[in-house]
């Protein structure tokens, strides 16, 4: 079997040791933000503990773990100790399997993964680590729901202290309207030039349809509201990723793209309809057969590619 356009099923960190060097031309990928859904968490251990935690709670967001800092009760010292403590096993994750992701990119690949406006420097920390350099934090704007958040004027209200009225407006949190898409690179080959010439990738396309100049906020993209969205609670919008495999992937079935955290495959579906190769790694198995079946529709448009 070819590496490349392939699903494998399993622990990426763990896959990955498996593929050779400088194999990769970009890796575009959306791995947990550690504040998702209890049951699609990253750590099988954690999962358990935090859903003892919240069973009988009046006081936490049922479906959003404990210390995911959306959730509801305490902020105090001891709080924040335990937050922390996540946060760090969390950039050591990531960094378990941005090592890996940097041994198999070629020199001069760019590296796009998604995170929260939160949790994003830890992710950009761990990536700096395994030996990559910063390029860009690219805006990936969304729509927003209303803020789950304490309103001040409601809360006193409810405790019928008669100034109220004065503090309409205040909240604990602002709306969140954007995630972010931490861009890295492996070091290049001397020089731009060079890393072309030699390994093909190492530059972003950068020309909108309309003839304008990319910027590195992406907004506009059209909403999906396919099946993988009734299986996949996190899948990014399609037109999204096309954008990013565009201008991360140079136009050529040579270069393979790779996503380590596939979930409903919205990466592997659009490097294959823009004509690029891919390889795919979920940890669910239920996930990866989503992914087979919407692959298997997407109609490859530059076959001559
Ligand atoms: C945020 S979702 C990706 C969603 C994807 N961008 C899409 O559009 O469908 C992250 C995925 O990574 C998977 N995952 C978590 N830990 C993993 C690991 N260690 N190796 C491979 N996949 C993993 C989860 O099962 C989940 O489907």
């Amino acid at each position: 079997m070819s590496l490349h356009n392939n699903i494998y099923i399993g622990d990426c960190r763990i896959i990955l040791k498996d593929f050779p060097e400088d194999f990769f031309s970009a890796c575009i990928t959306d791995p947990p933000y550690n504040y998702e859904f209890i049951g699609h968490k990253w750590d099988t251990d954690e999962i358990k503990r935090r859903t003892e935690r919240v069973k009988n709670s009046s006081t936490l967001v049922k479906n959003i773990p404990y210390g995911s800092g959306l959730a509801g009760g305490v902020r105090n010292a001891r709080w924040y100790a335990k937050v922390r403590k996540n946060i760090l096993e969390y950039e050591q994750w990531c960094f378990d399997w941005a090592i890996q992701v940097f041994r198999v990119c070629k020199p001069g690949a760019p590296v796009a993964v998604f995170n929260s406006t939160r949790t994003m420097a830890h992710v950009q920390v761990a990536l700096e680590r395994a030996g990559f350099y910063t390029r860009d934090c690219l805006v990936y704007r969304r729509s927003s729901g209303i803020p789950k958040g304490l309103n001040l004027k409601n809360a006193l209200k409810q405790r019928s202290l008669s100034y109220y009225q004065e503090w309409e407006g205040w909240h604990s949190c602002l709306r969140n309207e954007w995630e972010a898409v931490v861009l890295v690179q492996k070091p290049l080959m001397n020089n731009y030039l060079d890393t072309f010439l030699e390994y093909g990738v190492g530059l972003f396309y950068t020309k909108n349809e309309d003839g304008s100049f990319q910027s590195n906020i992406i907004e506009n993209t059209r909403r999906d509201y396919g099946e993988q969205h009734q299986v996949h609670c996190t899948a990014k919008p399609l037109s999204l990723m096309e954008k990013l495999v565009t201008m991360l992937v140079p136009p050529s079935k040579d270069h393979i793209v790779l996503d380590p955290f596939a979930g409903s495959g919205s990466t592997l579906v659009a490097a294959k309809k823009l004509g690029r190769s891919y390889v795919g790694i979920e940890i669910v198995p239920e996930y990866a057969k989503l992914i087979e079946d919407r692959l298997n529709k997407v109609e490859d448009s530059n076959n001559h590619m």
